[in-house]
């Protein structure tokens, strides 16, 4: 067997891990633990959405939709990029809806990166961007976001770029440090692709979740970045679906028909019912929009009040739903050994700083929270931490 392993193992999966957030899911389901690792929300849909799904499976939209996307979706993605953000997106040619926002990076990748191309990424990052270039045999340059506002050096940015760059990719709000990017880093990024020749693949799953005055800003908007520029995003986190596997990539026409065909290839589509119902998701009117930032802003603060009780240092996030907390102010040093403790005998699951980073060891001062989770939930966690913490 052992044999086999080897013959029928693809050399370009040698450097996948197992997913440590689905690790510690697992831990969390064992130990009864809470989970804040691994996010997902714990409360329903909204109400709308649930019977727009529900009404296009009974109305029969059971069969394959247009492989790039059923058309209903398609202009409703279009007016929701018009009516956020002024963008004139055309739904004919430039948007292809995909298995989330997942599937539209790889997509994305496969059908703009060739073998030995450069794809700069962020450090840390959200995990699946770096075997994402592996499955293009594409080769990833990391810069890194440093602390405590997660800003990078222009300078070591510039020296990531060179004529091999094929892509930077970009998550904004970002997953795990919660950093909304400023026009001013924004604009520095997109100088660099436009003096290298680069694309920006930027992934804007949580562009509706920003607190306070941090405002999305799309690069798409940004000066001569509309043509090089591919927009990844999803229903998942604006609407609570996960699991529905619903995203859309948005990107010039020229770029989309490459994206379109490794898409069918892969997927041939996203659920079709499910996109009909997101396409009514995307016209719910603005207090939806407002209530979702405003529901989340209380969950951030009741998680920021506990981890700061329970004696770790973190910083606000400014978008998104998780919390890195610095676990050196507490009296740590291994954000591992932490988890592992902490799902055991505090019952509460977190992630290990480590796994947003390359060489795990950089990431062990950290560890992330998620709070997309009901208000009770992550009560119950708080007094857990606050609680357990010490004892450990
Ligand atoms: C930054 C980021 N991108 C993509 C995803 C996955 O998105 P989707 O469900 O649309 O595939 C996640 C999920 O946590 C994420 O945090």
């Amino acid at each position: 067997m052992e044999k086999n392993a080897d013959r029928f193992r693809a050399a370009r999966t040698a450097g996948f891990t197992e997913s440590v957030i689905r690790e510690m899911t697992r831990l969390a389901l064992r130990h009864g633990a809470v989970n804040l690792a691994q996010g997902f929300p714990d409360f329903p849909a909204p109400e709308a959405l649930k019977e727009a799904a529900a009404r296009a499976i009974a109305d029969d939209r059971n069969q394959y939709a247009v492989t790039w996307g059923a058309e209903p979706l398609r202009r409703a993605i279009a007016a929701a990029y018009m009516r956020f953000y002024g963008l004139e997106v055309d739904a004919d040619a430039e948007i292809t809806v995909t298995c989330g926002s997942t599937e539209g990076m790889i997509a994305a990748l496969l059908a703009t990166a060739n073998p030995d191309d450069e794809v700069v990424l962020f450090e840390p990052f959200y995990e699946n961007y770096g075997p994402d270039a592996d499955l293009c045999s594409a080769r990833r340059r990391y810069v890194r976001l440093r602390p405590p506002d997660w800003t990078f050096d222009l300078e070591e940015l510039r020296a990531a770029f060179s004529p091999k760059t094929k892509a930077i990719i970009l998550n904004n709000p970002h997953n795990p440090t919660g950093k909304v990017f400023t026009a001013d880093e924004l604009m520095q990024i997109t100088g660099l692709c436009l003096e290298f020749d680069a694309l920006c693949i930027t992934d804007e799953i949580y562009e509706h979740i920003t607190y306070g005055e941090a405002m999305h800003i799309p690069v798409a908007a940004l000066p001569w970045m509309r043509d090089r520029t591919v927009t990844v995003s999803s229903a998942s986190k604006t609407f609570s679906v996960t699991g529905w596997r619903v995203g859309w990539v948005v990107a010039p026409p020229e770029i989309t028909a490459s994206i379109r065909k490794v898409h069918d290839f892969l997927t041939v589509g996203a659920p079709a019912p499910l996109q009909y119902a997101v396409a009514e998701a995307l016209a719910l009117p603005d207090s939806y929009f407002e209530d979702l930032r405003s529901a989340y802003s209380r969950r951030r603060e009741i998680l920021l009040k506990a981890l700061q009780e329970a004696g770790l240092a973190c910083a606000a996030p400014e978008g998104a739903y998780y919390v890195m907390a610095d676990i050196r102010a507490a009296g740590f040093g291994d954000g591992d050994g932490l988890c592992r403790a902490m799902v055991e005998r505090v019952l509460v699951a977190a992630v290990p700083g480590g796994s947003f980073f390359q060489n795990k060891s950089e990431g062990a001062p950290w560890i992330r929270f998620c709070f997309c989770k009901k208000y009770e939930t992550l009560e119950a966690a708080g007094r857990l931490l606050v609680e357990g913490l010490r004892k450990i």
